[in-house]
């Protein structure tokens, strides 16, 4: 609405209007404009010297209107049987104010004529179009709508927490579709053809969209029982089961936990203790410096072996909250009972905060593995918390430069000499914790269990479910079964299991769903 002083102002010296512009005589379309409005921009177009009609005619050459597309305006005009006015300009309404201000009619741009909304639907709405399984897709690590996954997937964390996976899922999914688009979303209709964006995802994005919130995440990220269940689980050992317990006792905060008394088992007292450490990323730089480290370990216990550093970084992620690492062995067999050896020698050396190591349970018989393949892991695993020093992280380059994948020779025999061990006396502000995970692999499982650790989790939980609903086939960290024929898919490299899966390769830095 137009205040009515200014009105009366502009409405009293229309009578002293001049034509300044005879070449020009525009007509302001009312529809979607108003009255009022119409007969402010009028009067005001009056004033400054141009001729402004009150009705239409043969004379208009310039037709302006505001929120309409050109088949609207067409369609108007057609309606009062003005059909020869389809030779006047369409304009908008910035090329009618932009004339205001300049005091004559300005030059007409292709941004001033009105469109048919065809082409306005074509240039300014996108809709995304993706893959439904994550594994069909490629997500880079560059997130173009972190606004929206991070709300979506604090949403999969409180459902987790909650023991809700059924819904916990339902949001990675969503974020995972998001974080694989090429720019940031704007509105819902670019959504239209998306898959795996459900009711209450898309409410929650609409809201982000259109209010900059959502409600519902921000109460969540702000409730008592997710900033308590939040701070609980950071502790490495406990769960949301214990959490949640915890939580219904009374327990909010690590103060809590440490006056309550509860007895706490190995693994969570490590993470009690180191709990500062453990919930600060860790650096690619740290990574391959407990890297050289475990090759160390290797190269004194079984000289030979091949390590992989999978996991987050692996695809190209520059912190992880965890290093991940692969071990195999050349010589089918030779991996056997290597994890105990590697174990002891890191303890030897100082390096071990905490260690449990879990024994292989997975039989390889002549034709495959023994057992069908289950999401559960088999392997010999050392969870494992790393003392690791800290000075040296200053100069990246004091640290030799070795390939964080293939076999440890000789060649490597620097990982032997260079900065000798152990590192049990170090002072408490020169070293931090880091959690490490140790897999050893048997080098016939070798592709499918590089392929299983290098994620992201939802990437292998999409993997494994394409495998089962679309190929009919089993997948684990172990082998592929093929369930119409009733054998094990036999694999040398990663490649080739996704041609059995009949996908096209994706590169591990493509795999961040
Ligand atoms: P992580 O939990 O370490 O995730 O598991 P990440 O992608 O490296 O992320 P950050 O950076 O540490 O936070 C790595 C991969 O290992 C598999 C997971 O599925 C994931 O793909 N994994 C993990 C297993 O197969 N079994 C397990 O018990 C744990
Ligand atoms: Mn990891």
């Amino acid at each position: 609405m137009v205040p009515l002083k200014r009105r009366k102002v502009v409405s009293s010296i229309s009578t002293e209007d001049i034509n300044r512009f005879p070449n020009v005589v525009i007509f302001l379309l009312v529809r979607k404009m108003g009255e009022s409005r119409r007969a402010f921009l009028s009067q005001l177009g009056r004033k400054k010297g141009f001729q402004v009609e009150d009705s239409f005619s043969d004379l208009v050459t310039h037709v302006v209107s505001e929120n309409n597309t050109g088949e609207e305006v067409r369609m108007w005009l057609r309606s009062q049987q003005k059909d020869k006015a389809l030779t006047a300009q369409l304009l908008d309404m910035s090329w009618y104010t932009e004339s205001m201000r300049a005091g004559c009619p300005v030059q007409i741009l292709d941004r001033h004529k009105l469109q048919d909304e065809e082409s306005v639907k074509e240039e300014s709405v996108v809709e995304f179009s993706v893959p439904t399984y994550a594994c069909q897709r490629r997500t880079t690590s560059d997130d173009h709508n972190s606004k929206l996954t991070d709300a979506l997937t604090l949403l999969a964390e409180n459902a987790e927490l909650n023991n809700e996976d059924g819904r916990a899922v339902a949001f990675r999914r969503a974020a995972a579709v998001l974080k694989a688009l090429p720019e940031t979303v704007t509105s819902m209709t670019q959504l239209r053809r998306l898959p795996c964006l459900g009711e209450h995802s898309q409410r929650v994005i609409k809201d982000i969209i259109e209010d900059g919130v959502s409600g519902e995440v921000e109460s969540t990220r702000h409730s008592e029982r997710f900033k308590a269940l939040k701070c609980l689980t950071g502790i490495f050992g406990v769960g949301a089961k214990t959490a949640d317990r915890w939580f219904r006792e009374g327990i909010q905060t690590l103060e809590h936990l440490v006056v309550s008394e509860h007895e706490l088992n190995r693994a969570q007292q490590a993470g009690l203790e180191h709990y500062d450490d453990l919930n600060q990323p860790v650096t690619k730089a740290e990574a391959l410096k407990i890297g050289d480290i475990v090759k160390r370990a290797l190269l004194n216990v079984l000289p030979g072996c091949e390590m992989t550093l999978t996991g987050g970084f692996r695809r190209g992620k520059m912190t992880g909250h965890d290093v991940d690492f692969l071990i195999t062995h050349p010589d089918e067999g030779k991996e056997v009972g290597l994890m105990p050896k590697v174990v002891s020698w890191l303890t030897a050396q100082g390096v071990l905060l905490y260690e449990k190591t879990t024994r292989s349970s997975f039989l390889v018989s002549e034709n495959g593995p023994a057992q069908p393949p289950s999401n559960m892991d088999r392997f010999e695993r050392c969870f494992s918390i790393f003392k690791l020093e800290k000075e040296k992280m200053d100069s990246v380059n004091a640290y030799p430069q070795t390939r964080y994948s293939g076999q440890i020779t000789a060649s490597n025999s620097h990982l032997v000499e260079a900065n000798e061990m152990p590192n049990t006396h170090l002072p408490a502000n020169k070293w931090r914790a880091v959690r490490v995970d140790l897999v050893v692999s048997p080098i016939s499982q070798f592709p499918f269990a590089l392929l299983g650790w290098t994620g992201s989790k939802l990437f292998e939980r999409e993997l494994r479910r394409w495998a089962g609903h679309v190929k009919s086939m089993s997948l684990s960290s172990h082998a592929l079964y093929d369930n119409t024929q009733c054998k094990y898919l036999r694999a040398t490299s990663e490649e080739e299991i996704f041609a059995h899966l009949g996908l096209e390769f994706i590169a591990p830095s493509d795999r961040n769903a």
